[in-house]
């Protein structure tokens, strides 16, 4: 493992962790290995997302609809990260783990696939993912010493140089994955269709998982996972930021990517999402 630095095109570098050729943050070495050798338990759940889809948001609802409470300590998903947290760390979780992780979905531990733990994948519009990372990236910066600016930041990640790579590879990995693995309990979700209707989509999450919840305990949970509500007890927790505006609750919203894309840019992310994704589900989803 050793760190790499890529550079955009006005010269500013972004910091990445090299392993096995596949490009991660600089995270501790020991859990990254720790990936090869994972064992997963039968009741294991996995929230799978390329990075700022709504990870937090999702894992969120899956510890509560787990833990059949919203009366938990304010943890951050990374305590769950599985190429973040240490091996002995995962151990030491009491069953059943809510999980999370922005493996593409070749490199999940065969574990999981052998144990059948039930996934949850979650998508969301690549132009808004771009976005939120550039935020991400720039702001954490013990990971990524980046202060590059966003046409040029643009530019890195529709070539998916930055950690975890390119969306559009991730995404197609995913869509592969799930259709060559059929016997893998997978339940798809987006952030869009959380946002447009949460109660929904949280409902089908508990049917997925099995739990067996009432009408007011969802409730409880929106609530409890709402952007406001995470932002203000979670948010309040970050300590990355010298500057103190949020990262993981930044602005949590659909279309924010208009406010950033110029005409031109936004042509050339039609033109690569076009080619790379024509007859995808995502293509579905993204392409109007
Ligand atoms: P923005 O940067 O567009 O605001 P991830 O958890 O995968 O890192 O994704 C982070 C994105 O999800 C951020 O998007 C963040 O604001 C948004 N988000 C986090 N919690 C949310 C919530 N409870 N409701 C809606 N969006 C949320």
């Amino acid at each position: 493992m050793e760190l790499k630095k890529v550079v955009d095109d006005a010269g500013h570098t972004l910091t990445v962790l090299e392993y096995k050729g596949r490009w991660l943050p600089d995270f501790p070495r020991e859990a990254i290995a720790g990936m090869d050798t994972f064992e997963a338990r039968h009741d294991d759940v996995i929230v799978c997302a390329y990075p700022k889809s709504g990870t937090h948001w999702v894992w969120e609802m899956v510890r509560f609809l787990l833990a059949g409470t919203t009366d938990l300590p304010v943890i951050e998903k990374d305590e769950a990260m599985m190429e973040f947290k240490l091996p002995q760390e995962l151990e030491n979780l009491p069953s059943p783990r809510p999980l999370n992780t922005h493996y593409h979905f070749e490199l999940l531990p065969e574990d999981i696939l052998r144990k059948q733990c039930k996934v949850i994948y979650v998508t969301r519009d690549p132009r808004d993912v771009a976005v939120s990372y550039f935020n991400h990236h720039t702001k954490l910066v013990q990971y990524y010493q980046y202060n590059g600016q966003w046409p040029d930041y643009f530019r890195l990640f529709l070539s998916g140089q930055v950690d975890y790579e390119s969306w559009f590879t991730y995404t197609k990995g995913w869509e592969r994955g799930i259709q060559e693995h059929p016997e893998l309990p997978v339940h798809i979700t987006s952030y869009e269709e959380l946002q447009a209707d949460t109660f929904g989509g949280l409902k089908k999450l508990a049917n997925f998982l099995g739990v067996e919840v009432d009408e007011t305990f969802l409730i409880q949970v929106v609530k409890k996972c709402s952007f406001e509500v995470m932002g203000a007890t979670k948010g309040a927790q970050e300590v990355f930021d010298e500057s103190s505006s949020p990262i993981m609750y930044r602005k949590g919203k659909v279309g924010d990517w208009k406010n950033w894309f110029t005409v031109a840019q936004s042509e050339q992310f039609d033109d690569v999402f076009e080619r790379e994704m024509v007859g995808s589900w995502a293509y579905n989803l993204y392409s109007h």
